[in-house]
């Protein structure tokens, strides 16, 4: 059984390893030794084995399921097969021989799908966003960043060369405008439009699974300042192919394409693909191209990566997203109203055992998106994740430091392939998890511990 498995492989990760490493090279005993201090406290990050499709997945970045049932897979195959002169490697960087016609044709019929003047696109989307950070931005700009945005936002942060770095409260347009009116009172070079501010949000927050007021923000920026210094960076990790038409992300939605500067899609998730886009204007493309590291130092994508973002670009065209965005919707809406009418889910709300913000306007709320979090109390998280697994259900725990002190959660991913009959077992498993640690709060029973948790930590490794 998969939980068998990857319980048995996590607990031996977790075996401390310097102790027995006094023969090997002090430099990997240092290693094991910092490690060692996280495996004590169970922290220690680790990769967990590949499940199978018995599993049920509340997990997986596939949301679309073009990858589990192949249709990414033969959209690829068919790109192949009308290019099968192809050289594999790009052979060099963008700035040398790397820069071929197929990577640009590319790079325009994505920008054409979504109504962005160019696009350039990047190995990942995770180096798209940290790249573009740390790239576009002069000394004596600013950029201006939403508390809850991506590890590679601040990756970017932590090259770039702009001279001021300043966060907002997550999701809220009054702390942005008091943010950027500080800067414009406190530097006249913003004021005069002589240095520039670029704002970082998310169109769908990974760990919150809340969507970015981006039409206020957009205004914002503009009463703030109207000399269009104050331009957008939105990371559509999550959005794309989950929302807007035929899945193009939330700036085609809302219908902002001119508003924004610069997007950056993700082909990892939805599309069951690989790559980032960068979506911008002439301007920012060339700037790109002249101070990316990562466009200038690092050989231009492969031709089977740029065959396999065009190939989800082709089903996103065909409309084939529009079938699994209803069927998400349908599944998440399921989950909220099952589990809320669950006959222990008031007093778990109550009690402080379960809480799921996004559960509580559900049925006035038209979208709602595949990201649903399970707030739990500190290493609840945990607990919760061992009776899921145990029940062959995979979602993940997220703790601190990956979300603030006090929001430990297991974090819900919906997808195309959860059925309705998927996601109530979901709501009801959780909720015996959530009766179960009532009743030893109320202490109806002799233990302390959950008995998914006790079985893990009885496990012989
Ligand atoms: C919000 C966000 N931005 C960026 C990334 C990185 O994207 P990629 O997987 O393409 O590197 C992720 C992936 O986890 C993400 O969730």
């Amino acid at each position: 059984m998969y939980a068998d498995r990857m319980l048995t492989k996590w607990l031996q990760d977790l075996k401390p390893r310097a102790a027995a490493m006094k023969d090997q090279p002090v430099f990997y005993r240092n290693l094991e030794q910092a490690m060692d201090i996280s495996r004590a406290d169970r922290s220690l990050i680790v990769a967990r084995p590949r499940w199978d499709d018995s599993v049920l997945d509340f997990t997986s970045s596939d949301f679309l399921s073009f990858s589990r049932s192949g249709r990414i897979r033969e959209a690829f195959l068919e790109e192949l097969g009308r290019h099968e002169e192809f050289r594999l490697s790009a052979s060099g960087s963008r700035v040398q021989y790397g820069n071929y016609d197929y990577l640009i044709q590319v790079e325009q019929e994505i920008a054409d799908f979504h109504g962005a003047e160019a696009a350039y696109i990047a190995h990942s989307g995770f180096m798209a966003n940290a790249g573009t950070v740390a790239a576009v931005p002069l000394p004596g700009d600013a950029i201006v960043y939403d508390d809850a945005v991506h590890a590679s936002t601040h990756e970017g942060l932590k090259l770039s060369l702009a001279s001021h770095q300043l966060s907002f409260r997550h999701n809220d347009p009054d702390a942005l405008h008091e943010v950027l009116s500080s800067l414009k009172k406190s530097h006249k070079a913003f004021e005069l439009g002589t240095s520039s501010i670029l704002i970082a949000v998310e169109s769908v927050y990974s760990m919150d699974g809340d969507i970015c007021p981006l039409e206020e923000m957009v205004q914002v920026a503009k009463e703030v300042f109207p000399l269009g210094n104050a331009q957008f960076i939105v990371d559509e990790a999550h959005s794309n192919g989950v929302i807007g038409p035929r899945g193009a992300g939330l700036v085609n939605m809302l219908g902002l394409e001119k508003e924004i500067a610069i997007r950056i899609h993700m082909c990892s998730k939805a599309l069951g693909s690989t790559g980032g886009v960068i979506l911008c204007n002439k301007t920012v493309r060339a700037r790109l191209i002249s101070n990316a590291r990562f466009a200038i130092y690092s050989g231009a994508p492969s031709f089977p990566m740029v065959a396999s973002m065009r190939a989800g670009y082709r089903l996103l065209e065909n409309g084939e997203a529009e079938k699994g965005m209803e069927k998400i919707q349908t599944s998440v809406r399921h989950f909220l109203k099952t589990i809320t009418a669950h006959p222990v889910w008031d007093e778990a709300v109550d009690e402080g055992i379960l809480n799921i913000p996004l559960a509580e306007d559900y049925e006035s709320n038209e979208h709602l998106t595949h990201i649903v979090p399970v707030l739990t109390r500190p290493k609840h998280e945990v607990y919760l994740f061992f009776h899921l697994i145990i029940n062959n259900i995979n979602a993940y725990p997220i703790s601190f430091p990956v979300v603030p002190k006090g929001k430990s959660r297991v974090r819900l991913v919906f997808h195309a392939h959860n059925s309705l009959d998927q996601a109530e077992t979901l709501a009801n498993v959780i909720c015996e998890w959530a009766q179960e640690m009532l009743d030893i709060e109320a202490g109806k029973t002799d233990n302390v511990m959950p008995s998914a948790a006790r079985k893990v930590y009885a496990m012989k490794t």
